[in-house]
């Protein structure tokens, strides 16, 4: 008999750092360099197979924009996997993934896997948030870090493949 895995994954962050791009290059391979700010938030799946295992990602793209905070906690409620993402060039995207941590640590689910993630590493000239002050604040919280360009693909594949089998490796799973 095979079974599914279904793995439900949120994506949260300011908005424009990139989420949706992030989505679009790892479920389809498309990146958009004009994007419209999602509303609401979007859904997407993308089948994988890690070790032989076939596992469902849903994925839940939630938008950034103020207007729409209040809608992220029905989306991370039953989450398993978060995806943090700010974009390197700007420390305010930064410092808003940090209270999206601090509101998943109270609010998410406990046993919730983290993914904290800098965009646009295709932007390096413009860099503002350093590799090393991301790193150490994800060591101190217990955070799987990543730098990854929607633009370029760079570490898009290994930073779902790296959660998903994270989440895996959970008792329950
Ligand atoms: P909301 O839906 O409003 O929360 O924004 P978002 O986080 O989904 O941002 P979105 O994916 O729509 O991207 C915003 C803008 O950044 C778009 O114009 C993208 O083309 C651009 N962008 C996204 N990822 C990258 C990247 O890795 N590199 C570069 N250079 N631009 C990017
Ligand atoms: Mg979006």
């Amino acid at each position: 008999e095979v079974t599914t895995n279904e793995y439900k994954i949120v994506l949260l962050g300011q908005s424009g750092v990139g989420k949706s791009c992030l989505v679009l290059r790892f479920c389809r391979g498309q990146f958009f360099e004009n994007r419209e700010p999602t509303i609401g938030a979007s859904y997407l799946t993308k089948s994988i197979s890690i070790n032989s295992r076939d596992l469902k990602l849903q994925i839940w793209d939630t938008a950034g924009q103020e207007r729409y905070q209040s809608l992220a906690p029905m989306y991370y409620r039953n989450s398993e996997i978060a995806v943090v993402v700010y974009d390197i060039c700007s420390e305010d995207s930064f410092n808003k993934a940090k209270e999206w941590v601090k509101e998943l640590s109270i609010k998410g689910l406990p046993d919730l896997i983290i993914g904290f993630v800098g965009n646009k590493t295709d932007l390096e000239k413009k860099r503002a948030v350093l590799t090393r002050d991301a790193e150490m604040y994800c060591e101190n919280h217990n955070l799987h870090f990543f730098e990854t360009s929607a633009k370029t693909g760079e570490q898009v594949k290994d930073l779902f493949f790296y959660l998903a089998t994270e989440l895996m490796k959970l008792p329950k799973n």
